[in-house]
């Protein structure tokens, strides 16, 4: 055959695959969720997603350590929080010696250039499971995201970088940018999470934090999956009310989510790879039916290729390690 052009030319070696590249994945990119327990020296593995634990201050710390020594920049911290504090006001998310608090603490007093962000939503808080105040069996918009600039305002006291609501109430970006400035925090960021769809892969993560809705689903604040223009919405508006970074989640089903956005805000994308896309990836490993590490950066480098600028994942270290060779 006479060929005019040859696209396999491209794809000949390693030297000249990883030249023409046009994603690489670096440890910068990652966002670490961490699972924070009372208690000292405790590490109790997450029956859901095997390898990933949830410990007490103590042993965060040194995780946290460990992370930055590989590179890693920025972790996203969240509390189990005792069952006797828990309440339909959440009160206890802006305790400031709360669990969440004292975790923000340490881990600046340690490594004081982790970029530390935080989960605001009251879920883990809430004797509902849910991540609003329920009244009458429906979730308050108004009311919730009061809470959740308190929260915030808490989170930002404590020494917390940048916030992230998780919640999916309507009104709390803007409530929380206001309620930041108010109290002073000018240097205090918002990751909203704009597009947050009402997903069953979350269910290792409401086992790792014992937050299960106690009644019915959370489909009337977090997103339906059938809609694509409606996240455009979202992420547009969070922007207009101050967002600096807006969020899709989950990550692997809703890639088209990620380019919708990328393609439309001028701020950064991020995509939280959740827990249900861990516990399947290494289900499959455990059996011996795909490779763990291949899946891991194959999925990762798939998402930054999607339109994400920052990855949440809970396969952050495995992928440092092996991005560092
Ligand atoms: C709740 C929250 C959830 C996750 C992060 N924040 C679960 C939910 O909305 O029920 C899920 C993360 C994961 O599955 O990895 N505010």
């Amino acid at each position: 055959m006479i060929l005019q052009r040859r696209n396999r030319i491209l794809r000949i070696n390693p030297a000249i695959r990883a030249m023409v590249a046009e994603t690489v994945l670096t440890p910068n990119d990652f966002i670490v969720p961490l699972f924070i327990d009372e208690g000292e020296n405790i590490s109790t593995e997450i029956a859901s997603m095997p390898d990933y634990y949830r410990r007490s201050i103590d042993l965060t710390v040194k995780e946290v350590k460990e992370l930055w020594s590989l590179g890693i920049k920025s972790v996203l911290l969240f509390i189990k929080c005792k069952d006797e504090l828990k309440d339909n006001t959440g009160k206890e998310s802006w305790n400031k010696n709360g669990l969440m608090q004292r975790s923000i603490r340490a881990i600046k007093d340690a490594v004081p250039e982790m970029y530390v962000m935080t989960d605001v939503a009251l879920d883990p808080f809430s004797s509902y499971g849910h991540d609003g105040i329920v009244k009458d069996g429906e979730i308050l918009n108004d009311e919730t995201v009061e809470a959740l600039v308190k929260m915030s305002v808490s989170h930002a006291e404590s020494g917390a970088d940048m916030v992230a609501p998780s919640d999916m109430m309507d009104g709390r970006i803007g409530a929380i940018r206001e309620g930041l400035e108010q109290h002073n925090f000018t240097k205090t960021g918002i990751m909203a999470y704009s597009a947050k769809y009402a997903s069953c892969f979350y269910g290792p993560f409401r086992d790792a934090l014992d937050s299960a809705p106690g009644f019915g689903d959370k489909k009337t604040y977090q997103m339906d999956y059938s809609n694509r223009t409606e996240a455009v919405k979202e992420a547009l508006m969070d922007v207009e009310e101050g967002a600096d970074i807006v969020m899709v989640k989950p990550g692997l089903p809703y890639l088209d989510i990620v380019r919708d956005l990328k393609n439309t805000v001028d701020i950064p994308v991020s995509v939280y790879n959740i827990s249900g896309e861990y516990a399947m990836i290494k289900a499959a490993a455990q059996r011996g039916w795909i490779d763990e590490n291949k899946a891991i950066l194959e999925t990762l480098t798939s998402m930054k290729r999607a339109g994400a600028d920052l990855i949440a994942t809970y396969f952050a270290k495995d992928a440092a390690m092996l991005l560092n060779g």
